[in-house]
């Protein structure tokens, strides 16, 4: 015999049974809900892409190492998206001049990156996108996408003792490096490395590094105070692209009442090349879990590569295996019971078989989730296997029940069991159904 195939998904991929995926559809539901109590609206796109709109402007690391791409029978080059940036893109570009602007689109599409699996790092998740494009002004659109991402955490139950926004200014990291410290620009990326890498390394190792790179210890020493002095560095230079707008950024959230959840962190770079303005970073604060949750930032380039004309842009993505962790270690992360509401047990004969179907049919048009036995066996195992499923109201309609023009209806959770009239039934079954909790919107 032919070995069995394994059941597994493929590396670095979920299946969601039916229990996972009622908390997904629960996660994604409030993921709408918060983008739409903004007036977002939801788009979608195709799995694939032609591979160049990932090649002219995003991370390098993705482009090289994580993108899945192949050939196809009629030998274009095609990539399954990695993220939804480009794409975003491309739609507003295609219809750039009959959008009214500002345009305010999400949506959750499934990306794929060739990665080494581990926690929150998989090879498909989901990802919230949120991104507003053609803003007349800039830094109110900014100011809403760190709102949007704020009460997107907090729709979920979070406050701010669970989560921080951390935010930095792409060209106030390119002011520093070119003006304070006279790096030249194939410099940049490089150093900003090693800032990234910090916290993993020693003083020492971390000073050789830099050093091999070309800086003085003046400069390591402005760098380190750049890291570390926050705001008090800002003020002292705030001649510097990007320190003025980072000082009335967190002044204005500070004022939209955000104080607590949002700050200033000038080691926030964030992977991708098309990033240039604002860029932040969402960071779990348990500490068991201090990791980045999300990100984005303003990217005004993205739209010419498809027409002439720019679109400033600003934007989050925020993923659902980090999101789930986030929820689950708080003890935020929420489980379902099944939807279905009645379970309808059937008889052996066929004239009363068919006055069952037919009265779960009625109770689908009240808009019920009505389950009919599919066998018609024993009672009591119609009954086992209702309880099983944790359907909480069985319904019998057997001969008697029929003559008399009721129904029995026994309610598992309790035990209890009722006749009721057939007529009105779906008014009776609402209350009943109605102590049943919990249910996914
Ligand atoms: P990103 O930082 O690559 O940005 O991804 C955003 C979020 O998606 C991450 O913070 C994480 O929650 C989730 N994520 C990314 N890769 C993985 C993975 N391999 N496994 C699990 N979760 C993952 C972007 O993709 C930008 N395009 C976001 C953006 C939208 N910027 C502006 N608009």
């Amino acid at each position: 015999m032919a070995d069995l195939l394994s059941t597994k998904p493929y590396k670095g991929t979920r299946d969601f049974y039916p229990p996972e995926m009622r908390s997904r559809e629960w996660m994604f539901s409030v993921m709408s809900k918060t983008a739409e109590s903004y007036g977002f609206e939801r788009y979608d796109a195709p799995l694939l892409e032609p591979i160049d709109i990932y090649l002219a402007k995003t991370s390098e690391e993705i482009v090289k190492q994580q993108i899945y791409a192949f050939t196809d029978r009629g030998e274009r080059r095609v990539a399954i998206r990695p993220e939804m940036t480009p794409t975003v893109a491309r739609l507003v570009a295609a219809r750039a001049k009959e959008t009214p602007r500002p345009i305010r689109w999400y949506s959750i599409p499934n990306l794929w990156r060739y990665e080494q699996p581990g926690k929150g790092r998989l090879r498909e998740h989901w990802q919230l996108n949120c991104d507003i494009f053609g803003a007349q002004n800039e830094f109110l659109a900014d100011a809403e996408i760190l709102q949007l991402a704020v009460s997107l955490l907090r729709s979920y139950g979070a406050d701010s003792r669970h989560f921080r926004l951390f935010l930095s200014h792409r060209e106030l990291l390119n002011a520093v490096f070119a003006k304070l410290l006279n790096l030249p620009n194939e410099k940049f990326a490089p150093v900003a490395r090693i800032m990234d890498k910090k916290a993993k390394i020693s003083v020492d190792e971390y000073r050789a590094l830099l050093h091999a790179e070309g800086l003085d210890d003046r400069a390591v020493a402005v760098l380190d105070s750049f890291l570390q002095d926050g705001i008090t560095f800002l003020d002292k230079n705030s001649h510097l692209a990007g320190a003025q707008y980072i000082l009335s950024m967190i002044k204005f959230c500070r004022e939209l009442g955000l104080a607590d959840y949002i700050e200033y962190d000038p080691s926030v770079v964030r992977g991708f090349d098309y990033y240039t303005g604002l860029v932040f970073e969402v960071f779990d604060r348990h500490p068991n879990n201090r990791r980045s949750l999300f990100g984005g930032g303003r990217y005004d380039n993205l739209t010419s590569a498809f027409i002439k004309e720019k679109i400033n842009a600003v934007g989050f993505g925020m993923g659902d295996v980090t999101l789930e962790d986030f929820l689950r270690v708080h003890g935020l992360y929420k489980e379902f019971p099944r939807k279905t509401e009645i379970y309808v047990a059937l008889f052996d004969e066929e004239d009363i078989r068919l006055a069952a179907l037919k009265l779960a049919g009625e109770l689908r048009s009240y808009g019920f989730s009505v389950e009919t036995a599919l066998s018609s066996g024993k009672l009591g195992k119609q009954f086992e296997e209702a309880g099983k499923k944790e359907i909480p109201l069985v319904l019998v309609l057997g001969s008697d029940e029929l003559a008399a023009g009721q129904v029995q209806v026994k309610d598992m959770r309790t035990g209890e069991q009722t006749r009721l009239p057939l007529n009105h039934l779906a008014d009776k079954l609402r209350q009943l159904v109605a102590e049943k909790t919990n249910i996914p919107e």
